[in-house]
């Protein structure tokens, strides 16, 4: 076994922390995701909630949001960026010590989170529901990351930093700063505060760190990622290195002011509204300039989408980014986000960008890194990930589509009128004209979820310890 930890430990570079927030990245999907199906089929029948407050929607709902963002995401972004930065620097992380104490810390987050939700702890400010000492330790185990991996970069062997890790830079800065100022508050018991923020000045602040958590958790870690994996599995350079460079910089310069674009026609001042709206419009353009960058890096290596399913999860993530990129921007519009807001719309947009792209992205990556942290050739089967592929990609497509079709069907009852002015339709109407809509979107997340099991098999025999060593290059090496 001293022999297998031995081999398995790379000479140079911190793989276990990497391994460790891998695995974890897939545990944390699975229960994340299994939030996520409980509650679309709560939406269809909310007596499945069982008179239960701990089961009840209001709690379960934030509880599947922090667990698929910050417990799924968040380790899957961990994961990629101590590989990523070790592997472009050419150094070990900085402080083996001090990764440690990200990994346990962020878990001991995900773990509060887990018990205070269900128990309806919550300062009720969406995707910062978390109280305050949770916060805290949020933000020190942030400092502590930020520490690791600019330290890291500061001792590296390489005079450039690849594209990669100004990403995953931006991605940790934007972070800390969101979170730190959304999140101030005044703590009255141990698991009650108030926010600092009153009013319209609450709204505004809450959906400044609310889209930017979008637009940095959400988007710049994973374009690092993307910039990192999409030129490994495909064998080739980036398409244009130079157009990475004006990605980035136009991606941070307009994605932190278009948060107000989640409220139009609230008590924001007009002019407000409308700047959110047009820097939403200019970030398509940086949007698509990343997505056609990632995409063009497989021109000459297209046929290698027919044999390697991993290729094909990375190339389908980057079209579900290039498609929920063009539609918030459509979204953002305010005669447009006048139909879509409050609808299924909006739950369509966010599924089409978190499990088309966040989820996508961050599987095929662990299927690229899982076999090189664990000393195998490959993945246990092949077969399996082309299986997880199309389940994948049929769960988003049920998933977006069902609510394209609700979102803009209620859009259209709730506007609806009589010739006397009355309203067409009333609201219990257009709830059970959704049904239909929520059945199959329940359909497609159960089977994006059952993808994900899939997946756990497959990481599963790939990683448990064999007595043939046969396929292992890393054991071969040392016998
Ligand atoms: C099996 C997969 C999934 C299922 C079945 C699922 C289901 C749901 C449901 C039913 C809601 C509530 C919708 C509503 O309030 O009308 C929701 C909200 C949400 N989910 Fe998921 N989800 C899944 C995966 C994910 C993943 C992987 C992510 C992120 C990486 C994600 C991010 C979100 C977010 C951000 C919201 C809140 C949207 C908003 O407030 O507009 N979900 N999900
Ligand atoms: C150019 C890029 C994008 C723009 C301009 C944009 C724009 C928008 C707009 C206008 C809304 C609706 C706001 C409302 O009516 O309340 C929205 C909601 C949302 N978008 Fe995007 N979007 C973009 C990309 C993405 C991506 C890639 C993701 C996910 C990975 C994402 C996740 C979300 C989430 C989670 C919400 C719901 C927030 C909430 O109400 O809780 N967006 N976006």
């Amino acid at each position: 076994m001293s022999e297998l930890n031995a081999a398995l430990e790379h000479p140079v570079y911190n793989y276990r922390v990497v391994r460790q927030f891998a695995v974890m990245t897939v545990v944390w999907g699975i229960v994340g995701m299994l939030v996520g199906v409980l509650i679309a089929a709560q939406l269809a029948w909310p007596q499945l909630g069982f008179d239960l407050p701990w089961l009840q929607y209001g709690r379960l709902r934030p509880l599947h949001t922090n667990a698929v963002i910050f417990a799924f995401g968040g380790c899957a972004l961990f994961a990629t960026s101590y590989y990523i930065v070790q592997r472009t620097c050419q150094v070990r992380l900085l402080s083996d010590k001090l990764a440690a104490v990200t990994f346990w810390g962020w878990q001991l987050v995900i773990l509060s989170a887990a018990i205070t939700l269900p128990l309806g702890i919550t300062t009720s400010k969406e995707y910062a529901e978390l109280e305050w000492p949770i916060d805290l330790l949020i933000t020190f185990v942030w400092v502590v990351y930020a520490i690791v991996f600019f330290g890291t970069i500061l001792k590296r062997k390489t005079p450039h930093i690849y594209v990669a890790n100004w990403f995953l830079g931006a991605f940790i800065i934007a972070v800390a700063l969101l979170h730190v100022i959304n999140s101030l508050e005044m703590p009255v018991t141990l698991t009650k505060s108030y926010s600092v923020y009153a009013g319209t000045v609450d709204a505004m602040v809450q959906w400044w760190y609310g889209h930017n958590a979008v637009g940095f958790f959400l988007t710049a870690g994973f374009l690092g990622m993307m910039y990192y994996f999409v030129p490994k599995q495909a064998g080739r350079p980036v398409y244009s290195y130079r157009l990475s460079i004006v990605h980035f910089w136009a991606l941070v310069a307009v994605y932190i002011w278009a948060g107000p674009h989640h409220l139009h026609y609230t008590a924001l001042p007009d002019w407000a509204q409308s700047l959110g709206m047009v820097m939403s419009l200019i970030l398509l353009a940086p949007s698509w300039g990343g997505m056609i960058n990632g995409m063009m890096t497989l021109s000459g290596a297209w046929d290698k989408l027919r044999t390697d399913p991993i290729l094909r999860f990375l190339v389908v993530s980057l079209s579900f980014y290039g498609m929920s990129t063009f539609e918030g921007p459509m979204m953002s519009i305010k005669t447009v986000n006048a139909l879509s807001h409050y609808t299924d719309w909006t739950i369509g947009h966010v599924h089409s960008g978190a499990l088309g792209w966040v989820a996508m992205i961050s599987i095929g990556s662990l299927y690229h890194l899982i076999p090189i942290l664990f000393g195998k050739q490959q993945m246990y089967s092949l077969s399996l990930i082309n299986t997880h592929f199309w389940m994948s990609t049929i769960g988003t497509v049920l998933y977006i589509a069902s609510m394209w079709v609700n979102g803009i069907m209620q859009g259209l009852m709730w506007r609806a009128y009589n010739q006397d002015g009355t309203l067409t339709y009333s609201f219990a109407e257009a709830v059970e004209a959704s049904f239909p809509g929520y059945v199959v979107r329940l359909i497609g997340g159960a089977i994006f979820f059952s993808g994900m099991l899939v997946m756990a098999y497959n990481v599963y025999m790939t990683t448990r310890p064999e007595k043939d060593t046969q396929d292992s290059p890393a054991l071969a090496a040392t016998a």
